[in-house]
């Protein structure tokens, strides 16, 4: 049978397990993918305590963990049209990405450019997308100021190299051990920390247009302040819930959460403007250490699952 990383109740780590499971169906509109590589996020553990974004119910039991991976497709359920077996694609899984096969329903898969990993295609479906969805709602004009907390994680580094890409400012804030890697990326690094609004003043005098938040709590608190209270429309965040997001007057980030979003990550990477730096690997009987790097809080750039005989595995880089 299929192995997958699954976890059997709500909690912490003690609830996850390797274990075979039936190979999915797709149903209609769906497509069966060998899993070649599975993208780790906060949202992975996340769930595994009981959470749920808005609207949604929080994953049936046992569940399989992962919410973006890429691979090769093996099955076409009914109606879907654009994609044949032997495909090499990428997208956001129905139910669990950490597994030998995944469910992708085709409204959220795209193809994979040939130049591309399986590894790298792997960390564009949530964290790049993430980023591109972010730095498009902001909608800056070339040359604009952009603060964006939580600088050198996953959709971090994604959010520098777009918004560079774009001709922006930008004002990264990070731990200092994060200082190369965020400088790396075009940005001026900010240390994070108490009082990180007097620091990111001082490292942009002309003044702040708007910020990214990827921390929440304290941090979006106090970067909020870095824009004028009568207007923070240019205040987003995904690292707290939208309710919090309004209270300091700004955003949660607007998800689009469609194939476009994928395909025009993916170009962006064959363009050379965006480059995802995976920092970790792990093959998938190792799953739950890949997922400790991220459940920990201090990832750098982006840990992914390896899977399948021919997928790059290795050392942690
Ligand atoms: N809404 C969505 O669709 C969506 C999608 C993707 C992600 N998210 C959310 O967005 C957030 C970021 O995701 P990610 O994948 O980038 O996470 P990540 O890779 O774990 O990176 C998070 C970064 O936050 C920094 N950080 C952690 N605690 C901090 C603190 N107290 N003060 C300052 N910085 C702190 C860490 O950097 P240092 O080591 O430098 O402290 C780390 O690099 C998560 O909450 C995630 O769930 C939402």
């Amino acid at each position: 049978m299929p192995k997958a990383y699954v976890f059997t109740r709500f909690g912490g780590p003690e609830t996850e397990a390797l274990a075979d499971v039936d190979r999915p169906s797709p149903g209609p509109g769906q497509l069966l993918v060998a899993v070649r590589a599975a993208g780790v996020n906060p949202v992975d553990w996340k769930q595994r305590t009981g959470y749920a974004r808005a609207g949604e119910v929080a994953r049936e039991l046992p569940a399989v963990f992962g919410n973006e991976v890429a691979g090769v497709v093996a099955e076409l359920g009914e109606d879907v049209t654009g994609f044949a077996v032997g495909d090499e694609v990428f997208g956001n899984p129905v139910a669990g990405g950490y597994a030998e096969y995944a469910l992708l329903p085709v409204t959220v898969t795209a193809h994979k450019p040939a130049t591309l990993s399986f590894t790298d295609a792997a960390t564009l479906p949530v964290a790049a997308a993430t980023a591109y969805d972010g730095v498009a709602q902001l909608a800056l004009p070339e040359g604009a100021t952009l603060v964006v907390t939580g600088a050198g994680g996953g959709v971090g580094a994604a959010v520098l190299q777009i918004a560079r890409a774009r001709g922006l400012r930008v004002v990264g804030v990070a731990s200092d051990g994060k200082k190369d890697f965020v400088e790396s990326l075009g940005a001026v690094h900010v240390p994070s920390g108490p009082d990180l609004a007097a620091r990111v003043r001082a490292a942009a005098p002309d003044g702040v247009d708007a910020v990214y938040d990827l921390v929440g709590g304290e941090v979006l608190a106090e970067a909020a302040t870095l824009l004028p209270e009568a207007d923070r429309t240019k205040l987003i965040t995904a690292g707290a819930y939208a309710d919090v997001a309004k209270r300091f007057g700004g955003a949660r980030v607007a998800r689009a959460r469609n194939a476009a979003v994928l395909e025009a990550v993916a170009d962006l990477v064959v363009r050379g403007d965006l480059t995802p730096y995976v920092t970790r690997t792990f093959p998938l009987d190792r799953a739950g250490e890949a997922l400790r790097t991220v459940e920990d809080g201090h990832a750098r750039g982006k840990t992914v699952i390896v899977v399948g005989p021919t997928a790059e595995t290795g050392a942690d880089a």
